[in-house]
């Protein structure tokens, strides 16, 4: 199958995920999915049945964009997935849908996985720690494999620790090239999560293409899907240019 615009480290594919995804022969270390939510009447804004089962055969591990309620209304949708934790990325600021309701300044992202998760890739990225000395723990019996090594979980002032699961970024506000933009700093944790160097990440609701941006910045590569072909073209001429900007600030 012909990819809309090839730039060699990305291929993007115009049209709808659940259809192409089983034309095209792909397996991807990992997935990055920010689905149309489904939760307003806007015309963009419609879910698309099934997709989660269209990536079964593609990867074993995928992080998913959506809000609590998006994945309490859609829960049977994953039912072939499990699910290995859920994160926040929290905005400077957000929607107010409802003025008799806390405005919203955060979205859920969760990581599933099929298979057994010893052998799915995973690795948490660490960010520097400016806190005090936390005294060392040292593990007195073998923790097992999922509570892994104690020592590397203490925290040391100067140094760094693992990444916490509360990720505090600025939103695409006022520079957004699609009105759902993810910043490339919310997407690269994600990426270095999931995806080993050299890896390929799919993004099948690819929107602006923040997904590749990131992905190129880590030196992984990337195959993402868009519906929308005003948004294909916005996405080629991203990927074109030879600098590439780096959305999100911290919050
Ligand atoms: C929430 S936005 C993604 C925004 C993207 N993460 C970014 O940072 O720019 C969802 C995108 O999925 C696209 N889309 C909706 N249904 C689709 C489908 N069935 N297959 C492929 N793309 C789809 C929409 O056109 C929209 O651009």
């Amino acid at each position: 199958m012909k990819p809309y615009f090839d730039a060699g480290d990305v291929q993007l594919y115009h049209g709808d995920c659940r259809r192409l995804l089983a034309d095209l022969d792909v397996t991807a270390d990992c997935v990055v999915a920010d689905p149309p939510y489904g939760e307003t009447s806007l015309a963009w804004d419609r879910w698309p049945d099934g997709w989660p089962d269209a990536l079964l055969e593609v990867t074993r591990s995928m992080w998913c964009f959506g809000s609590m309620r998006m994945f309490l209304d859609r829960a049977l949708q994953f039912g072939a997935w499990r699910l290995s934790q859920d994160m926040v990325w929290q905005k400077q600021n957000g929607s107010a849908f409802h003025a008799d309701r806390f405005k919203r300044t955060h979205e859920c992202i969760t990581h599933w996985y099929r298979g057994a998760w010893a052998e799915t890739y995973h690795e948490v990225p660490r960010a520097p720690y400016y806190g005090a000395n936390v005294k060392v723990i040292t593990a007195k019996r073998d923790r097992g494999y999922h509570l892994g090594d104690a020592k590397k979980n203490t925290h040391v002032a100067g140094s760094d620790r693992m990444m916490t699961s509360v990720l505090q970024v600025r939103n695409m506000q006022g520079r957004a090239l699609h009105p759902t933009e993810k910043p490339a700093a919310v997407l690269s944790p994600l990426i270095e999560y999931a995806c080993p160097p050299g890896g390929l990440v799919l993004d099948p609701f690819a929107g602006s293409g923040s997904t590749a941006v990131a992905a190129r910045l880590l030196g992984r590569r990337a195959v993402l899907i868009e519906a929308d072909e005003r948004y294909c073209e916005v996405i080629a001429r991203r990927l074109a240019q030879d600098v590439l900007p780096l959305g999100g600030e911290p919050g």
